[in-house]
């Protein structure tokens, strides 16, 4: 029974990066022989299907409705990677009947033995199912940019993360930077407000440079990785996932993805 890593892609603010950075985060990691999962927790429209130019015909929403199991629903993505595809189920999560929960803790058991990392997906802004995700998660990673507002987002969130919800440990990526200090300048203003105003510790993972090539690779519905392998944001991506793969794994039962979900769950009911 080996643990699953549940990281979580977040940021407060919209259009930083956080679904680039999820898909080929994640298809990083399966090309170090990784499975993984991946989870689209976006409710909005364009999203992973969008990025990858997939088709979901079925979704999680009919996992829960009990017509199809989770792996009829996985979607394959580049490299091996297994998508899936939540929208509208996401927003019933919080009013499972008793039976629905139990199935969806099934639906994730099964797939607990198949998978070594689940990625997921958030959408921007720090609404009630953001937040249940990131609850449920074994790591964070808040994505940041150079735009005005996006230190101040991903502060908003870190501090309700911290002050409702006693969360402590906070990754932070910075992505479409310009230059090699400017990833590092970022996190410190990020780091200093947070350390003092809040009970935190954020650890800086790495930068993604600003790449013409993302794009380029979004508009061709192309994961970075494949459409631009040897691009410099591509190469960047996979040194972060090199970081990643080192993260400690839960241990316990709480490494096991139905108590993913059954966290997930607690963490919706107790929001609405
Ligand atoms: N490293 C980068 N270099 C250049 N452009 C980038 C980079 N990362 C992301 N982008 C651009 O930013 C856009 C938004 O990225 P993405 O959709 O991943 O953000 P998001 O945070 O998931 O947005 P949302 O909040 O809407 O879900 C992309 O379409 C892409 O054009
Ligand atoms: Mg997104």
């Amino acid at each position: 029974m080996r643990p699953v890593q549940v990281i979580a892609v977040s940021g407060g603010k919209g259009g930083v990066g956080k679904s680039n950075i999820s898909v080929n985060l994640s298809i990083a990691l399966a090309e170090m022989r990784r499975r993984v999962v991946l989870f689209d927790a976006d409710l909005g429209l364009a999203n992973i299907d969008v990025l990858l130019g997939l088709k979901a015909t079925n979704t999680l929403a009919d996992v829960l409705a009990g017509t199809h199991s989770l792996m009829d629903v996985l979607i394959n993505g580049p490299s091996g990677i297994k998508i899936v595809p939540a929208s509208s189920g996401v927003q019933r999560m919080a009013e499972l009947s008793a039976a629905e929960h139990a199935g969806l803790i099934n639906a994730f058991n099964e797939l607990s033995d198949q998978v070594d990392v689940l990625v997921i997906d958030t959408a921007a802004g720090i609404s009630d199912t953001v937040v249940s995700f990131v609850r449920a998660a074994n790591e964070v990673i808040i994505v940041v940019c150079d735009e005005p507002s996006s230190i101040t987002d991903a502060y908003a969130l870190i501090k309700l993360l911290n002050k409702e919800y006693g969360m402590q440990r906070f990754r932070v990526i910075a992505n479409m930077t310009r230059n090699a200090q400017e990833g590092t300048s970022m996190f410190n203003k990020l780091n200093t407000v947070c350390e003092r105003f809040l009970d935190v510790t954020l650890q800086f993972v790495g930068q993604v440079p600003f790449d013409e090539e993302v794009r380029n690779a979004v508009r061709k519905q192309k994961a970075l990785l494949e459409f631009a392998p040897s691009s410099k944001a591509a190469i960047a991506i996979r040194g972060l996932a090199q970081v990643v793969d080192k993260w400690p794994l839960p241990s316990g039962p709480s490494g096991r993805l139905e108590f993913f979900v059954e966290r997930l769950l607690r963490a919706a009911n107790d929001r609405y």
